[in-house]
């Protein structure tokens, strides 16, 4: 059973506004760690004024038991556990469960939810043929978000989850098949023949197989690639109200089903200020390397507001410290880089990068640091990932995170749908005119 969400009142007591000579009290409420926020619930019918905070960087859109993030201290704990204790026991899968059902799961429970990840792998034969409507040239990224959406068509039986045990069927099929539709994205993008899933593998080593096995010639996954790729679906896993997450939460919001609000969450990971920054961060390295531009001058058109270029991979609205996922990832990428693929020029260039960016004032000032994407790819790209599908890794680790978030919102008593107000900027009452009086436009 999910742990419950609920707030305290804080102790500091409730907040007062003045407003046109009116005092209004509004409630201060505290999460478990201390975190504190004014419910403006009731502020709009006390007041008349709603709160205006373009890209939500002082809104809490709601109380959640999941993830906790502390971005001064750089403090990332999934259920309470910090992720650093991830490191080296616990597979992806475990952690799928944590978050989704709130506690670590037995041995029991972990094997029969990964009894259904190898019987649910398949997708429906129909489903395949659904690939080869899309162009050879198609972002794997489009192609999972409509093939999540696509599932929705084979299980409408999982279109409304009553409990846990319905939840399970859903989550189960989701976080098996999400993995089989990215490995024939892949496949399909290089026109390959599709690959069934492996039986007998485990969740990383039969998604690797899927990529990059051929007929007759089985790819065999090292064991230091499994725990690496492991170690990034792991970090992916949740980081609570980012952009895709809150996607998913907003979808879910208007009671639709599990698979369209995760297709949902796929497209908002797409864009490149979110999880396509890991793209964004090779393409970025691959420019330098060809010797384009110095790493200097891109950090020098990196602060030029007008260039519109940015430094990727570096800055987070959270983190105004460190990004834990960061170092963890830096430190794995330093020890397996060399080992996986030699010496990486690309690493060279993303260490000077660092150096130069952590002692510029303009990134000092801003608190801008690496954060997961700035070293992911790099380790993606020593395992044999492709980089049209560094994002899409990106999802499937993420996948996790976002049915714990959907199923939090689904059972949280007295929901409401996700509808924020707006302040109209636009023309004042205005005359239809008919078009032939409008004159030459
Ligand atoms: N390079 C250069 N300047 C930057 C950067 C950067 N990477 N990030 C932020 N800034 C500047 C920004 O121009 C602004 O300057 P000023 O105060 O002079 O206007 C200041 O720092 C604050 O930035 P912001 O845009 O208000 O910050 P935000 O919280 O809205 O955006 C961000 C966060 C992650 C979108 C942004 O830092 C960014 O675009 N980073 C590059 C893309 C990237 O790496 N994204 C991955 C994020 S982590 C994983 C994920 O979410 O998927």
């Amino acid at each position: 059973m999910n742990e419950s969400a609920n707030s305290n009142p804080s102790p500091l007591g409730p907040a007062s506004l003045t407003l046109a000579g009116h005092s209004y009290s509004l409630p201060v409420i505290e999460g478990s760690e201390g975190e504190r926020a004014i419910d403006i619930g009731s502020l709009r019918a006390q007041t008349g004024h709603i709160t205006l905070d373009p890209g939500y960087g002082n809104t809490g859109s709601c109380e959640s038991a999941i993830t906790f993030i502390d971005g001064d201290a750089g403090i990332l704990r999934y259920r309470g556990i910090p992720i650093e204790q991830f490191v080296d026991s616990p597979t992806f899968i475990e952690v799928a469960l944590l978050l989704i059902y709130g506690h670590l799961p037995s041995q029991e429970e972990y094997e029969r939810f990964s009894e259904d990840l190898t019987r649910f792998a398949n997708i429906d034969e129909g489903m395949k043929h659904q690939f080869e409507g899309f162009p050879r040239s198609a972002p794997p990224m489009a192609i999972l978000s409509a093939m999540l959406n696509a599932l929705s068509c084979y299980h409408p039986e999982l279109h409304e989850l009553e409990d846990e045990a319905e939840l399970h069927h859903a989550a189960a099929r989701l976080i098996s098949k999400i993995r089989t539709i990215a490995a024939y994205a892949f496949r399909h993008s290089r026109g390959l023949p599709y690959i069934y899933p492996d039986p007998g593998l485990r969740y990383v080593p039969n998604l690797l197989h899927m990529m990059f096995s051929l007929p007759y010639q089985q790819y065999v996954c090292p064991n230091v690639v499994r725990k690496a790729l492991n170690l990034i679906l792991m970090l992916h896993a949740d980081h609570e109200q980012n952009c895709s997450t809150s996607t998913v939460r907003m979808v879910g919001s208007s009671g639709a089903n599990l698979f369209a609000s995760c297709a949902a969450g796929v497209s908002a990971l797409w864009g490149p200020l979110h999880g396509g920054a890991n793209v964004a961060v090779l393409e970025m390295l691959e420019q330098i390397h060809r010797g384009n531009i110095t790493p200097e001058d891109y950090v020098k058109l990196a602060k030029e507001k007008e260039s519109k270029v940015r430094l990727m991979g570096f800055g987070h609205r959270v983190y105004k410290n460190f990004d834990p996922r960061a170092l963890m990832l830096q430190k794995v990428a330093e020890e397996l880089v060399p080992m996986l693929s030699g010496n990486d020029p690309l690493l060279d260039i993303a260490r000077r990068l660092e150096d130069i960016a952590r002692s510029d004032p303009y990134f000092i000032e801003r608190n801008l640091y690496p954060n997961v994407d700035f070293y992911s790819g790099i380790l993606l790209r020593a395992i044999g990932i492709p980089t049209n599908m560094f994002t899409v890794i990106f999802a499937i680790g993420r996948l996790p995170g976002w049915i714990a978030h959907w199923w939090e919102q689904n059972q949280t008593v007295g929901g409401r749908i996700a509808r924020p107000r707006q302040i109209y900027t636009g023309p004042t009452l205005s005359d239809y005119i008919p078009i032939e009086e409008r004159g030459q436009g």
